[in-house]
């Protein structure tokens, strides 16, 4: 595929465009880190930038005193007072627009008002909600304290909820009586108040009234965010924070049962989010940016809150579906509030191809286009930059993960030749290869693991509770100065990476996390089942979906009761597009042989090297009657 020179304006007015930002990075790695960490606000600096000595657990900036609401609040109120920071749309059109000084009293009166009720530096404030205002208040307002935010994604079910609450030991949670999803009425408080039936280590629960629903509220812990703000100061004393204080706890998918707490610090990921969208979404003060994740997930922190915001830009935040009442509704958002920079997954831009006529929409302010999540094949990446971008505006293939922060590898959108399909190479000061299982660099087109050799600034702190997964999961292959990052890779003859997908068992569905051995966990909890594996089938918009054999009887009222447990236990994200009723799964060495199985349904291929073969070719046959 011939490679896209990025559009001349384009280039003329970027932040970066002296391609010597590769060569001056390698020359001196720290100059580079540090010149980005010197752009913020320190209460006290550094001691020194990088400590290996207790590899594989990092550290940067060691010393350095730093308060991330800070920077993403008061730092502008000089030249910003006035500017919009958050632009939020509701998903029945109603908007609200907060000015940076806006964002500086609500995040001081809550911070005042957290720690009124008790929450001291390195508590856990839990926040289930969806995007709205008081979410991104929440987050920095936690942090202004000195205490660790754990966000738990909206959609998640009570039980998921309950787990990463007590996983994470969360003493206060912030949430809200209802939401919108697709015109229906959610009640996010009733699933809240069943989580905390769950998990009875929260004191105190703060709630938003966002839809004027219904709702419990229990006396003497639950109390209503707009009364509890009301009576508070906003002048609120920021706590100094160390830059290896946690900033916060996210949980994610990994290739166990059960999701794992990734911590992230106050500094090192602060720089790394500022740097990346400065560098890479080539953020200016004049930006709308609209990044479409949920907050509940790593871009949403990232890219909703922590760069745009460190940076002063505006951000545009979308409260419900992006297909609703339509799915011309993120076209309207981008013509309504001139979004400059857009930054959204694969599965929504296969979407937005149903929305029909572009061209009734006035897309003219959009002047850059990145994606993340999931691979975005060459016909997308083309799509979104000749029709939604008209060869304006360059797309950007962002390939990072929860575990590394912010953006990892990248076009620099005025530097990089672009290659639709690809996400072309590391950002200056990260070092990533392409091992074979030995270790040693793959070749030009054979597909290996990719592999991160250069630790920077975002890299995670650890894993919540569990240094024996944190070591076992991502050091133990090829040592504890190797990062392994769970995804298949190749090289092109030019060096370009192309991403081929995860290399566990992990999928990514519209770009979410999902683990197949937590799907399989807890379906075989239920009675009925004997045993069952669930593999990732490509799915024309989502990427990927789920497939779940089953060993037990057919029956409908199983596949509803599967349906119903994974929605309960995990949520309605990890449900499977198909269920098949099997007698037995194929195995080898007495363990269910997976590959087997999705090679006889997405290949047809039949492997021999299950012990018993019969059952695939029955799986194979029964798919067949499927389809
Ligand atoms: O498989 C890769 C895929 O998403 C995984 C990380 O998922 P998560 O931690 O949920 O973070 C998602 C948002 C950062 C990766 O291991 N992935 C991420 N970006 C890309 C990608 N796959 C292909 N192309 C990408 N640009």
């Amino acid at each position: 595929m011939k490679s896209i020179y990025p559009p001349e304006d384009f280039v003329e007015k970027a932040n970066v465009k002296d391609p010597a930002i590769y060569s001056k990075a390698k020359e001196n790695w720290i100059d580079y880190w540090e010149s980005f960490a010197k752009e913020l606000h320190w209460f006290e600096p550094w001691e020194k930038f990088f400590d290996d000595s207790k590899a594989p657990y990092y550290r940067f900036f060691v010393n350095g005193k730093i308060n991330a609401s800070y920077n993403c609040v008061d730092r502008h109120l000089k030249e910003k007072r006035n500017k919009a920071a958050i632009i939020w749309e509701g998903e029945k059109g109603e908007n609200r627009v907060l000015t940076y000084f806006d964002l500086y009293r609500e995040v001081g009166k809550l911070s005042n008002a957290l720690r009124n009720l008790g929450v001291k530096k390195g508590d856990k404030v839990g926040i289930y909600m969806p995007n709205l205002p008081e979410a991104v208040i929440s987050m920095l307002a936690a942090a202004r304290i000195g205490a660790t935010h754990v966000f738990i994604f909206a959609g998640f079910s009570p039980k998921s909820a309950a787990f990463r609450m007590k996983d994470s030991g969360v003493k206060l949670l912030i949430t809200a009586d209802g939401y919108y999803r697709r015109g229906n009425l959610i009640n996010l408080k009733e699933k809240a108040d069943e989580a905390l039936e769950e998990y009875k280590g929260v004191e105190n629960v703060v709630v938003v009234r966002r839809a004027g629903n219904e709702i419990d509220m229990k006396e003497g812990r639950d109390h209503d965010y707009a009364e509890l703000v009301r009576k508070e100061k906003a002048k609120s004393e920021c706590e100094i924070t160390d830059a290896n204080d946690p900033l916060f706890i996210i949980y994610t998918s990994g290739s166990v049962a059960e999701p794992k707490g990734i911590i992230h610090s106050t500094g090192g990921y602060l720089v790394h989010v500022y740097a990346t969208s400065k560098i890479v979404l080539d953020l200016k003060d004049e930006d709308v940016l609209f990044c479409t994740a949920d907050l509940g997930w790593i871009t949403g922190h990232s890219y909703s809150v922590y760069g745009p915001l460190s940076l002063g830009a505006t951000v545009l935040l979308y409260e419900g579906a992006p297909d609703y009442p339509d799915i011309c509704r993120t076209f309207e958002l981008i013509e309504k509030y001139g979004v400059t920079v857009f930054y959204t997954v694969p599965t929504l831009v296969r979407m937005l191809q149903g929305c029909g006529n572009i061209d009734s929409f006035d897309l003219s302010t959009l002047r850059l286009i990145g994606s993340v999540g999931e691979p975005l094949e060459a016909e997308n990446w083309l799509w979104l930059y000749e029709e939604v971008g008209k060869k304006k505006c360059p797309v950007v293939d962002t390939w990072w993960q929860t575990e590394t922060g912010g953006i990892v590898i990248a076009p620099i959108p005025a530097l990089t030749p672009m290659k639709p399909g690809s996400v072309s190479k590391p950002l200056p000061g990260i070092e990533v290869d392409i091992y074979d299982s030995g270790g040693k660099k793959a070749k030009p087109y054979q597909l290996g693991h990719l592999v991160i050799k250069k630790m920077f600034p975002g890299f995670m702190l650890g894993i919540h509770g569990d240094p024996k997964a944190y070591v076992q999961l991502y050091w133990s292959k090829f040592g504890k100065r190797v990062y392994l990052t769970g995804d298949y890779a190749y090289y092109d003859e030019d060096g370009y990476i192309w991403i081929s997908g995860r290399a566990d068992d992990v999928i990514n569905i519209s770009g979410h996390r999902v683990s197949l051995v937590e799907i399989e966990k807890v379906v075989k909890e239920l009675r009925e089942v004997a045993d069952c594996a669930a593999i990732g089938v490509p799915d024309r918009i989502k990427g990927t979906a789920i497939a779940l054999f089953v060993v037990a009887e057919k029956s409908d009222d199983l596949a509803e009761k599967i349906k119903k447990k994974i929605e309960e236990d995990i949520g309605r994200i990890a449900l499977p597009r198909l269920i098949v009723f099997v007698k037995e799964l194929p195995k080898t060495a007495g363990k269910v042989f997976k590959r087997a199985i999705a090679d006889a349904v997405i290949k047809k291929e039949i492997s021999g090297i299950a012990s018993n073969v019969e059952v695939v070719k029955k799986i194979a046959e029964k798919i067949d009657k499927n389809a």
